[in-house]
């Protein structure tokens, strides 16, 4: 096993970036405002509320997880973000509609100082999203690309911040496949200056992010740092990357009980995913060309835990159908049902329905905080490229090509933890459990 690179200590303050200001960065940022004051707890966040065993059962170690690996502490955190809406994060979190303003009223000072920056944004990538009023007018994605390298430098001086990570939190763009201009850097360099149009504003970001030394991770399904190029300039400039698409809502619940039909050799003959949401998230989403992008990231999770090819018999005919409706009344309140068809011994069919009334940024938040924290904590580390150990947050978790995604949330949260212990020089943990009965 590789010689664990111990992380440096998080001294200082740490900026948090997330192109993209609306539902999810601003219920994030609202609630590690609301923790600070202790108005609410960091609820569903593993970093803050998790605890990791360290050595044998016996051994009754079991720290929480920011108290065994130096994560940046909540007070040491600053805001900041482009959109290209110029609403602040008060008036964006009140828009969005997540938080209801009495739980927020202890913290507007603070959420309407931070203000996004002008954005890097085509209609040709996102639709649905009118009346935007900041987006830069630089000619060349090249030119836009030093734009978004200036807003970084301000940030850091403004805000005094020692180092930096991105979460991407924009809208979901419009579905693409790696070309020739996204397989190498040279040929993406000449696609930014050639203003070429397979670039999308999603990689102008990261390039800007990563040529600043900042660690990317995507929490939507666009390819953005998924392609042969920007996987090189990470790699070159020696910093980490992840994505991508938030696990929240419906695939958070496959992921949870597909793995356990498959624990007990029960077969699945379909799987039909529908739900209905009505924030603007679900708006863009209602474009045909941003569902595809999300389409693909959802239906490839259960062929990856079933793995029909190993499993014919059980899982070889499996009918995985995958919906999303755009219905406003239902605001940031998402509904999803499932309907699951199974079968057990003699082929006997069985089904399992499921009705998750989610809120979709309330799932995603904690996850944008652990994301912005760990990244932070693997580029201390020198950990770079990407991140896999953090599938655990991801739908469609970017890996290395020629493997398959570990998309069983059990499985990943076991690889996470293990990657800490081993980021701290303890022992992995196995399970083996022999050495509580071996007799030695
Ligand atoms: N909420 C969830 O549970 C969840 C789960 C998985 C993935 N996601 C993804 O996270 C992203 C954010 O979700 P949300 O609910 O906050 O959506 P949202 O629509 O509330 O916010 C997205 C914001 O991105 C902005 N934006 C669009 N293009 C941009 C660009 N080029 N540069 C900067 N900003 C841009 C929009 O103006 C909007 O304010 C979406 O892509 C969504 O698919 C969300």
């Amino acid at each position: 096993m590789s010689e664990s690179p111990k992380p440096a200590p998080a001294e200082g303050k740490l900026g948090v970036l997330t192109p993209g200001m609306g539902a999810v960065a601003t219920t994030f940022i609202a609630g590690v405002l609301a923790a600070r004051k202790g108005y609410a707890k960091p609820t569903g966040s593993l970093t803050q509320m998790a605890h990791i065993r360290l050595g044998k059962r016996t051994d009754d170690r079991n720290p929480l997880i920011k108290d065994f690996v130096p994560l940046a502490d909540l007070e040491d955190l600053e805001f900041g973000g482009w959109d290209p809406y110029s609403d602040d994060a008060y008036a964006a979190a009140m828009k969005a509609g997540v938080l209801e303003a009495h739980d927020v009223e202890g913290i507007g000072e603070e959420l309407r100082a931070i203000r996004p920056m002008s954005a890097v944004f085509s209609p040709r990538w996102v639709k649905n999203l009118e009346r935007v009023d900041q987006v830069k007018d630089e000619a060349s994605h090249m030119a836009q690309a030093e734009s978004l390298m200036e807003d970084i430098d301000r940030f850091r001086a403004e805000k005094e911040v020692d180092r930096l990570v991105a979460v991407w939190c924009g809208s979901t763009e419009a579905y693409e496949e790696p070309s020739d201009v996204h397989l190498d850097l040279d040929a993406f360099e000449a696609g930014l200056k050639a203003n070429d149009e397979r670039i999308t504003p999603s990689q102008i970001y990261a390039y800007a992010l990563l040529k600043m030394g900042v660690p990317f991770a995507n929490g939507a399904p666009n390819l953005t740092v998924d392609i042969p190029a920007l996987v090189d300039l990470a790699d070159q400039e020696a910093i980490p990357i992840a994505g991508k698409d938030f696990k929240t809502g419906q695939t958070l619940m496959k992921t949870m009980i597909a793995p356990g039909l498959k624990a007990r050799m029960l077969g699945v003959d379909g799987w039909f995913s529908t739900n209905i949401l009505g924030n603007r998230d679900g708006e863009v989403l209602d474009d045909p060309e941003s569902f595809k992008s999300k389409e693909v990231s959802k239906l490839g999770v259960l062929e990856h835990i079933l793995q029909p090819d190993v499993y014919p018999d059980l899982y070889g005919d499996i009918y995985h159908k995958v919906r999303i409706n755009y219905y406003p009344p239902k605001g940031d309140d998402k509904e999803g049902w499932d309907h699951i068809d199974i079968s057990g011994w003699l082929g006997y069919p069985m089904q399992i329905k499921v009705d998750f009334l989610c809120k979709d940024s309330i799932l995603a938040a904690p996850i944008v905080l652990d994301l912005a924290l760990f990244m932070d904590l693997a580029n201390r580390a020198g950990k770079s490229g990407i991140q896999e150990w953090l599938s655990f947050y991801f739908k469609s978790p970017q890996h290395a090509s020629g493997l398959y995604p570990e998309n069983d949330l059990f499985i990943q949260l076991t690889k996470l933890k293990n990657n800490l212990r081993h980021l701290m020089g303890e022992d992995l943990i196995t399970h083996l459990g022999t050495e509580y009965y071996d007799e030695g």
